[in-house]
């Protein structure tokens, strides 16, 4: 077991990814703390991870919410005893609209979701990782282009690769490894409510042609969600130690024997 006794808090873990990622964590022997907004989400993903034998707890935290990121750290604390790995995952993909037709407040949710809520997440829960001596910080991604009418949402995921790379400078000499990537196209989750918003476009949109010929790659470049949490798995574990500052994507040629058997 690659994380025997290990704490994690997988934010964003009531569906898509994040679910996939804390059921891994768990099979691997990790203790899990399931965290988001949605509490029956959160507790039936807890369910099914002690139904199979495992253990997790579900926590109710809204990321943007300070009081509650400390009170999701306090809480892990409390029922673990401590936290080894925080897996920032949670996030919104925003509106899917042109830039003027976007208002100051939705722009700011998505920030105050995707790049705030992971960096109150990481404020939060770094010195429980100095006290443990060593930690792993997880950064999911998104794909390096950037993409129309999706704007709010790739700026916060670009954001998140410089603070990958700030974070794990200024915490290398504390065995924190903190690295970022990218799940890949996941159907299970927030790939699925963008290709329903592509179906609002008016056929003679200008970006309808963008959108063809990225629903071609597509339906070849999807992958299922098992590839991000084997290499959660990875980052989360010892065999990754000293790995800290890359942005890395489970399309990395270096991952495929990680994947093998999916
Ligand atoms: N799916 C893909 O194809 C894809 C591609 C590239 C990158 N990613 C990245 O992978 C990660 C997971 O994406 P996904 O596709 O699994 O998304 P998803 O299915 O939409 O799930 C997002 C999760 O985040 C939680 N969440 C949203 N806002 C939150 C908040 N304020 N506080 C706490 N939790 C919050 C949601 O629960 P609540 O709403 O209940 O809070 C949910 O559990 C994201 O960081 C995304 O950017 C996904």
């Amino acid at each position: 077991m690659k994380l025997k006794d290990k704490v994690a808090i997988v934010t964003g873990a009531g569906r898509g990814v994040g679910k996939f990622i804390a059921m891994a964590f768990a099979d691997e022997g990790a203790k899990v703390a399931v965290a988001a907004r949605t509490e029956q989400e959160i507790e039936e993903v807890a369910l099914e991870i002690t139904t199979a034998g495992g253990q997790a707890t579900a926590i109710r935290a809204d990321v943007s919410q300070e009081a509650d990121v400390d009170r999701l750290m306090e809480e892990t604390c409390r029922s673990y005893g401590a936290i080894d790995i925080l897996v920032n995952n949670a996030a919104v993909s925003g509106p899917f609209r042109r830039i003027e037709e976007i208002s100051p407040e939705e722009w700011r949710r998505t920030t105050d979701i995707n790049f705030i809520g992971l960096f109150l997440c990481c404020r939060a829960a770094i010195p429980y990782l100095k006290k443990k001596g060593k930690g792993k910080i997880i950064n999911l991604l998104s794909a390096k282009s950037s993409m129309p009418m999706l704007s709010s949402y790739y700026s916060t995921k670009l954001a998140v690769r410089a603070i990958t790379e700030s974070l794990a400078a200024e915490t290398k000499h504390l065995n924190i490894d903190v690295n970022g990537f990218h799940p890949g196209g996941v159907h299970e989750g927030m790939l699925g409510s963008l290709l329903e918003n592509l179906n609002t476009l008016q056929e003679d949109d200008p970006v309808k042609e963008y959108f063809d010929r990225w629903l071609k790659r597509v339906e070849t470049g999807t992958v299922p969600p098992d590839h991000a949490a084997r290499l959660a798995v990875y980052l989360a574990s010892e065999e990754s130690d000293g790995v800290t500052g890359n942005n890395f994507s489970v399309y990395d040629k270096r991952f495929s024997e990680l994947f093998q058997g999916v």
